[in-house]
């Protein structure tokens, strides 16, 4: 299956949880594609996917983790209310990412070997950090489709909304166009209006 690009055309950013809920659709490709590629151990295709995989793990999800850390979490933290227990779901998903950033760099240091025609030292090695990459990554999307965006969707004001775009399209040097219209998705409405 080819790998999709992710749109981030401005507007998008007038409706970040859903850009955030795509972004998430593209790594779920992604990780299933390094599943497979690890099980068959090709390391062909993964030079052949060299460019989209190094910015994927090198920006990507830098600025995925970021747009959760540093906006996301923050404001859901302030706007949830104690039965949401969103500290503690917060704490789980700040161990997952800080354990696939370990993962990324590690298998970005094999990476770039692999880019510069190197051989790699331990080729099981890179595919069997890949696959853990992947599955972990895919419990912890789902974690965050399931509960996270459900209750941001519910949560967040429509002031957080437009803040959280506002602050994605900037660490992402794109000029976000203002609307007092944002509305906070509905977690029904999220998942529908998804292409
Ligand atoms: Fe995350
Ligand atoms: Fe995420």
């Amino acid at each position: 299956m080819p790998i999709p690009k992710l749109d981030l055309s401005s507007e998008r950013f007038l409706n970040p949880l859903q850009l955030i809920w795509a972004d998430h659709e593209r790594q779920f490709i992604i990780d299933r594609e390094l599943r497979k590629l690890a099980h068959l151990g090709d390391i062909e295709r993964i030079v052949e996917l060299g460019e989209l995989l190094f910015v994927f793990f090198t920006e990507d999800l830098l600025l995925h983790h970021q747009d959760e850390e540093i906006d996301l979490f923050r404001m859901l933290r302030f706007a949830c209310r104690p039965k949401d227990r969103i500290g503690q779901v917060i704490e789980e998903i700040d161990r997952d990412h800080a354990a696939e950033s370990y993962l990324m760099r590690i298998i970005v240091t094999d990476l770039k070997q692999a880019l510069g025609g190197k051989k790699l030292q331990s080729p099981a090695f890179f595919f069997t950090n890949l696959h853990h990459f992947a599955k972990g990554q895919e419990r912890h999307i789902t974690w965050e489709n399931e509960v996270v965006l459900p209750l941001a969707s519910e949560r967040l004001f429509p002031e957080d909304i437009e803040e959280l775009g506002r602050n994605m399209a900037a660490r992402r040097g794109i000029k976000c166009p203002i609307s007092s219209a944002v509305i906070s998705e509905k977690p029904t409405t999220l998942k529908k209006s998804l292409g």
